[in-house]
């Protein structure tokens, strides 16, 4: 029996288990439920048990919930230079979601990513650890992925973490953030010296 999820556009529907490829990554119809093959799926094409999502990360209605959560704050972007709206949602250890978007200014360099607006709410909350975030923007045929002055702001609290890339219409690949910036430098190497 798969959950019931409510999708963006208020209606009822049901939502795909998502599926995991040898790759680690997540193919899923996403919050926006509309039906559509993925990975090879069929719509109630369920031969083999629903896969599980690996130990730490979100799943279920909380991944869906993370994912609703980007997108909600895509809506709030002010970005009327780059009319490029951006959303993230950042899940803690704890179980709480900070969302975030882009904040742009007038001087073009202070603009603020979304994902970095997410962490700085989290972090002056009084929360440093970190399980998943999650991008959204309106690209319809590309997954979103952080720019890397966020990569590295989202490396300072760890690299074992997993980061949700979406398309418009809900669909992502998941990917740890030791993927997204290979070989990186964090607060450990300054005591290496
Ligand atoms: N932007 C983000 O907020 N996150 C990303 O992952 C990529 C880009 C913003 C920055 C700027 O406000 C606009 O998108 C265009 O670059």
């Amino acid at each position: 029996m798969l959950p019931e999820v409510r999708p963006l556009n208020g209606a009822l529907s049901r939502q795909g288990q998502p599926v995991y490829s040898p790759g680690e990554e997540i193919f899923n119809r996403g919050v926006s439920g509309q039906g559509r093959q993925v990975a090879g799926m069929e719509e109630g094409d369920r031969q083999h048990p629903a896969p599980t999502a690996p130990p730490g990360r979100p799943h279920g209605e909380k991944l869906q919930l993370l994912l609703r959560r980007s997108q909600e704050a895509k809506h709030s972007a002010y970005c009327p230079y780059s009319r490029f709206p951006v959303g993230a949602a950042l899940l803690t250890a704890g179980g709480e979601i900070f969302s975030g978007c882009n904040v742009e200014n007038a001087c073009y360099s202070l603009g603020v990513c979304a994902e970095r607006t997410a962490i700085l709410k989290a972090i002056s909350e009084g929360h440093t650890s970190f399980r998943a975030m999650a991008i959204a923007s309106d690209m319809g045929d590309n997954f979103i992925v952080p720019c890397g002055a966020c990569r590295q702001m989202m490396r300072e609290f760890g690299t074992d973490w997993d980061i949700y890339l979406t398309k418009a219409d809900g669909t992502y690949i998941v990917k740890r953030l030791e993927e997204l910036l290979p070989l990186s430098f964090g607060p450990e190497d300054l005591k290496k010296v």
